[in-house]
């Protein structure tokens, strides 16, 4: 019973502590979801005898979600920066010298883990580790506040009152809005592919990690931001946000999809 307790205690905690960091758990298994829908049958296979090597996660999908549940691990010290990039205010896009020199940043992660994994002389063990790393930081890169600002560290110190409920602005993005759905993780991704054409993903897979950066710095920039003079958001902002945050779930999951069948193939 203690030991349950424990455990329990220590999943809440975490729960709590990592909502800075990434899409809420739901959100990585919908993007990764979507991908293992969009990998030829030669790459799920590949996907399949990779993870068989792991004890922890039987799905790509659950997968998705270590980067987090690892992010204290001194061992993993390196990766905690590689869930996101800040830029200065105005700019056009990305630049790597200037926005991703002095740490591990999220483009810089992908790029780093995609040639681990396309290297068919890296040990299974670190090839394991990138296809779970690329899952998870293809999504990260795809909420918006992931490439955001510096100053409130990606939405983390803006305070805003969502339905009457007191968050900050990158918790809304990382989990209210997927959570208002109020479908299953399963459902949710089920409904995005439904909603994805053939004409979206030829127009999304042809863009490149920098490209998908700055997609996402342009909503912080444009959209996101717009709370009104008293930050208390609801129906509102959810109904004008909601094809975005949409549109960047189906992208995430048809560009990681791309990725692990070019990577993998
Ligand atoms: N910490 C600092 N900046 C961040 C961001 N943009 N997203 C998540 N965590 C952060
Ligand atoms: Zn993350
Ligand atoms: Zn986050």
């Amino acid at each position: 019973m203690i030991l349950l307790l424990i455990i329990l205690n220590s999943l809440q905690g975490s729960h709590a502590g990592l909502s800075d960091v990434s899409w809420s758990f739901d959100g990585h298994r919908i993007v990764c979801e979507i991908a293992w829908q969009n990998l030829t049958p030669a790459v799920k296979n590949s996907v399949r005898a990779l993870l068989s090597g792991d004890s922890a996660y039987d799905r790509f999908s659950e997968s998705c979600i270590w980067a987090d549940v690892i992010r204290r691990e001194s061992q993993y010290e390196r990766f905690v920066t590689a869930h996101y990039v800040n830029l200065p205010h105005g700019v056009e896009g990305i630049d790597l010298t200037r926005d991703c020199a002095d740490n591990l940043c999220v483009v810089k992660a992908i790029t780093e883990q995609t040639s681990i994994l396309e290297n068919r002389a890296s040990t299974e063990t670190a090839r394991l580790e990138a296809l779970k790393f690329i899952g998870h930081f293809v999504g990260d890169l795809h909420q918006p506040l992931h490439v955001g600002y510096a100053e409130d560290r990606g939405g983390n110190s803006t305070d805003v009152t969502i339905w009457g409920e007191e968050r900050n602005l990158h918790q809304v993005w990382d989990r209210s809005l997927i959570e208002y759905k109020m479908l299953s993780w399963e459902a949710y991704a089920a409904q995005l592919l439904g909603g994805i054409s053939a004409v979206d993903r030829t127009l999304w897979a042809s863009k490149n990690v920098e490209d998908w950066a700055n997609e996402s710095f342009q909503i912080t920039e444009n959209y996101i931001y717009d709370v009104g003079p008293d930050a208390e958001i609801g129906d509102d902002y959810y109904l004008t946000n909601l094809h975005t945050l949409e549109e960047q779930l189906k992208k995430a999951g048809i560009r990681l999809a791309a990725l692990l069948n070019d990577a993998l193939r």
